[in-house]
């Protein structure tokens, strides 16, 4: 079962699925706006994303790095798609749709960009623009409330947007996630957050408890950090098989972590008690 699991964040994280469908859409309820724009704001990157990927490789770069023959035409497709998504956005959005953001994509290699896609359509953004795709039901879109953790991931992307963008959203302190080991992140072993205790003091947010908030998949999990030993990082145990108590699985392929004072009991993490993030690990099987 965990095999298979890991097997399968595997290949969410390197493979792309099929280009998402077209689906029969009808206009949005024109209730939530704001939700439709962060929406939209997450197509534009997605665009943009894979248009910078057409442009800066070519197919024989995907095929010296190993990636076969399908690769370029699947990337040259999506690249449509996105282009589709963003122009029924806004089209339903009408005068109330955002104009697009201007990102900055950390990538300087086919390794990186596919990386990258990996992070951008593993977990979060591709489960959650399914629904945008669908956007016709504001229930299924309110419903996938992923839509801030997603945002604020694809937030370190964006360094600035439009005019009258009226898009509330709070770029985090940075979170970097480092591996004590050298040897890759693994269930049950550590991560350390560089510079994040001493981050969090200055802001005078170190002083009640403080969580790496990870998440995989669907599943979320809280765990208490320590403060390292040299007074400046935060420390935190990776989700090992151990705290499955109640079934989960361990985390797993591309996980994402923030820093938050919610202990995902009674207050669970959202934008406002949220430290720093999001860091992206690769936790390997
Ligand atoms: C594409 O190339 C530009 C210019 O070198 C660079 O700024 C950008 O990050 C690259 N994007 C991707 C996705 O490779």
């Amino acid at each position: 079962m965990l095999r298979s699991l890991c097997l399968m964040a595997g290949l969410a994280a390197t493979t792309f699925g099929a280009p998402l469908e077209s689906r029969a859409v009808s206009a949005p309820p024109g209730g939530d706006i704001t939700i439709l724009n962060y929406a939209l704001a997450l197509e534009y990157l997605e665009r943009k994303f894979y248009q910078e990927g057409i442009n800066n490789y070519t197919e024989s770069d995907f095929c010296d790095a190993g990636f076969d023959k399908e690769f370029y035409p699947n990337l040259m497709r999506i690249y449509e798609d996105e282009k589709t998504h963003v122009d029924f956005l806004s089209t339903a959005l009408g005068k109330k749709a955002i104009g697009e953001p201007t990102f900055d994509f950390p990538v300087t290699d086919v390794h990186g960009f596919v990386g990258l896609a990996g992070v951008l359509e593993g977990v979060g953004v591709s489960a959650y623009l399914g629904a945008a795709a669908a956007i016709a039901n504001k229930d299924y879109l309110t419903a996938a409330g992923s839509i801030l953790t997603v945002f604020s991931l694809a937030a370190q992307f964006i360094t600035g947007l439009a005019p009258n963008t009226n898009l509330p959203f709070k770029a985090f302190p940075t979170l970097t996630a480092g591996d004590p080991t050298k040897t890759g992140y693994k269930a049950g072993g550590k991560v350390v957050f560089k510079g994040a205790y001493k981050a969090a003091k200055a802001a005078g947010k170190s002083g009640g408890k403080v969580n790496a908030v990870f998440y995989s998949g669907l599943q979320t999990y809280y765990v208490p950090v320590v403060i390292g030993k040299n007074k400046i990082d935060y420390v935190a145990t990776i989700p090992g098989a151990d705290y499955a108590t109640d079934g989960q699985p361990a985390p797993a392929g591309q996980v994402y972590i923030t820093l938050s004072s919610a202990d995902g009991k009674k207050v669970l993490a959202g934008d406002e008690n949220t430290i720093a993030g999001v860091a992206i690990v690769e936790v390997i099987c």
